[in-house]
């Protein structure tokens, strides 16, 4: 049966309630005759959470999740036959959420609506085939809701004994609903749930530890005096001396604020989410029992596909970061962040991290839906904003970020094997490499511009957030390599590619031109050579990396790459001939390297090498997440290398499988395995009696390729097992 949103109008409240949520309501009676179907379609600019008779409608929570409302904003449709009842009264209650709350660092609130407005369309069909449509219409009321205060950065307060009255007719709002399009996303919903220990810190403050940095929100049952104020903050770690911190936040308040009615009740906030570990009871009004609260881990749902596992247990534990990295920032879009003011959808962030997203989990709808907000967000002249959905008024149009338009469809299609994504985005792709062009030297050089550089490099001069690398010489090569990858697309499409291949041989010719002097990087930094290498800019790798070798050896076997150069650091070194000294950097565990963070208990991934430096300090208040996956790319490594599972771009999604395991003497085992389209593909090796013994399984209806120590073998469909 049909149920067209667009039957419905836009309503609002028709005051300004300060901050509070209405509460939408609408009462009508069936005709006494039997329901076959009723179908509710809904949306809100803000967040909704709908009801009939008192009864929530579906499980998934923030809806109608973040999309470039502008463009296009979902609708979800329930089967709410079950709920009807003779006599029927459907709320909804409209929290601020991104269209209405605060949104972004610079302060920003109301980006997509000055209030919080419905829309509904419920679609009764009775046994007869008659029909009834209640719509979003003059006939709803509102009243103000005990959601008193609700905003994503800066959290919840809810009133229980404040009495909902006062219905008020709405008034019809003006909204567009051109923009209004069928869920697309993976729908958000709650998934793990963590008890906390009661902690008491030196300072004497309450603390509850739920042992997890994670992202989702706190839900507590309690009993206070009418009036009685139950207050908590949220913070992800303990500073050096064990005390609660929550600076690095910045303006995010992420409190919650919750008023007893004096009855015993439970509660969990509607229309916020925090990034936590920790919370520090501020006020309580009875003795804080750690079984009453438990904390909830909310993100978009995605399917587990990847496991992995080896004889190291930091590496086990840095894989299990690098997961809860996935879950705490996959929540409806790829966000940098789940904590602070900005938990956006930065494009040069998911780049950096699809790769090793797509090994743990069926990400192909989550990232579907963020590229085609992507693709309506593109600029009129092909430029990509820097986050998507784009809040901000200014743009940098930075090379590693914008190339999120070509580098995530590419991906999504070599792990997947659906032609349709590139389809999709094939015009996106080429109008972010037909921007670039159009802004360079002759069309071929990347010159100038504003850039995010190496973002968070080590060899950043002081007082920058910049690595060393010479912001040109990543444009450029960002510029070659992502036309590489467009070529691919248009060919995979059947598209006449020739003017492209002509500019990538250009682009890389102005590269080596512009960049290389007598066989070195006119840029002598760690991550200049990653990317030479791993885009493949240089005509002879192996001087390149054994140069690349010698800085890492020289700076004690330590990393000094950002956001750029950390993603292919170890597969620059492992595809040129160093791959024990990529393991050397894996497992490294004096800072700066992943192992640093996992020996000072880290549960996710940080945003900075010294998020907490040595001496236990911060490494500033400003810009220190300990939740930013971008660094958690290296689990693309441990399955392709370690592992050895790739995809084969001629036959996508792993219809053929490409093993290429390599070992080291420091570790005793490794295995992975992944869930693909085909079925599961198993990888793995271990030591037995002075010999290493590889495993692989390959699906019924693929083919694959082992190559292990030297030796190449093609097989079919099966279980194989080597020892070397
Ligand atoms: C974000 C990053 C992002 C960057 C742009 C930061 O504030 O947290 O992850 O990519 O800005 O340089």
């Amino acid at each position: 049966m049909t149920h067209n949103i667009l039957a419905g109008n836009w309503i609002t409240a028709a005051e300004d309630l300060n901050g509070a949520s209405p509460v939408f309501r609408r009462k009508f009676i069936l005709e006494q005759k039997k329901v076959r179907s009723a179908m509710l379609a809904i949306t809100a600019l803000g967040l909704y959470e709908a009801s009939l008779n008192g009864r929530r409608i579906g499980t998934d929570v923030l809806q109608p999740g973040f999309t470039a409302y502008q463009h296009r904003l979902q609708y979800q449709t329930y089967d709410v036959t079950e709920l009807l009842e003779p006599e029927n009264e459907l709320t909804a209650l409209v929290g601020n959420g991104w269209a209405v709350g605060r949104i972004g660092f610079n302060g920003k609130v109301k980006a997509y609506s000055d209030k919080p407005a419905l829309i509904a369309t419920l679609a009764v069909e009775y046994q007869d085939g008659s029909r009834v449509l209640i719509i979003t219409d003059r006939d709803w009321e509102y009243a103000q809701s005990k959601v008193r205060f609700s905003d994503i950065y800066d959290g919840e307060t809810y009133d229980a004994s404040w009495q909902v009255k006062d219905w008020k007719p709405v008034l019809l709002g003006n909204y567009q609903k051109e923009n209004l399009i069928p869920q697309e996303g993976a729908p958000i919903r709650e998934h793990n749930v963590f008890q906390p220990i009661l902690l008491k810190p030196p300072r004497g403050e309450t603390v509850l530890d739920f042992g997890q940095n994670l992202t989702g929100y706190v839900r507590f049952t309690v009993k206070g005096e009418p009036g009685a104020v139950c207050e908590l903050s949220h913070g992800e770690i303990l500073d050096k001396d064990g005390n609660f911190y929550n600076e690095n936040l910045r303006s995010a308040k992420a409190k919650l604020c919750y008023i007893c009615d004096g009855t015993e009740q439970t509660y969990q906030p509607h229309f916020t989410f925090m990034g936590f570990r920790y919370v520090r009871v501020d006020q309580w009004p009875e003795e804080v029992d750690p079984s009453r609260f438990e904390a909830v881990a909310v993100h978009s749902y995605m399917e587990r596909t990847g496991w992995f596992e080896c004889s190291s247990s930091k590496v086990n534990q840095l894989y299990r970061n690098i997961i809860w990295g996935q879950k705490g920032n996959f929540l409806d879009i790829p966000t940098d962040c789940p904590q602070r003011d900005e938990r956006l959808g930065w494009t040069g962030d998911a780049q950096v991290f699809i790769r090793a997203a797509a090994y743990n989990y069926d990400v192909e709808q989550f990232f579907r839906k963020w590229l085609k907000d992507l693709a309506a967000e593109q600029e009129p002249d092909g430029s990509v904003p820097d986050v998507i959905p784009n809040v901000f008024d200014s743009q940098m149009h930075s090379a590693a970020w914008g190339d999120a338009a070509v580098i995530c469809p590419w991906q999504l299609y070599l792990t997947y094997g659906h032609k349709d994504i590139l389809e999709n985005q094939f015009h996106s792709m080429k109008r972010w490499i037909d921007y670039i062009r159009s802004v360079s030297e002759d069309g071929v050089f990347w010159k100038g511009g504003t850039h995010f550089g190496d973002w968070l490099g080590l060899d950043a001069p002081a007082g920058s957030y910049k690595g060393s690398t010479d912001p040109d010489l990543i444009a450029q090569a960002y510029f070659a390599y992502s036309t590489s990858l467009l070529i691919k697309a248009g060919k995979v499409l059947g598209e006449n590619m020739e003017e492209y291949e002509l500019l990538y041989q250009k682009v890389r010719g102005r590269y080596q031109q512009e960049f290389i002097r007598g066989g070195e990087l006119t840029c002598n930094t760690q991550t200049a050579y990653v990317i030479t290498l791993y885009f493949h800019l240089c005509d002879q790798p192996i001087p390149f990396a054994r140069h690349l070798a010698q800085m890492i050896e020289d700076n004690g076997n330590r990393l000094q790459t950002g956001f750029v150069g950390t993603p292919y650091l170890l597969h620059a070194l492992s595809e040129n001939g160093y791959a024990q000294l990529a393991y050397t950097l894996l497992l490294q565990e004096d800072f700066p390297s992943w192992l640093y963070s996992v020996n000072q208990g880290a549960t996710t991934i940080w945003e900075h090498w010294d998020g907490i430096n040595e001496k236990g300090e911060m490494w500033s208040t400003d810009m220190n997440s300990f939740n930013h996956y971008a660094y958690g790319s290296v689990a693309d490594w441990m399955y392709g290398v370690m592992a050895g599972i790739c995809p084969d771009e001629s036959a996508p999604g792993y219809r053929r499988i490409l093993f290429r395991p390599i070992t080291d003497k420091r570790l005793s085992s490794v295995q992975a395995s992944l869930k693909t389209v085909y079925g599961k593909v198993a990888s793995g090796w271990y030591r037995a009696n002075g010999k290493t013994v590889y495993i692989f399984d390959v699906p019924s209806g693929c083919t694959a390729e082992i190559q292990i120590e030297n030796q190449n073998f093609s097989v079919e469909a099966g279980h194989y097992e080597y020892k070397i």
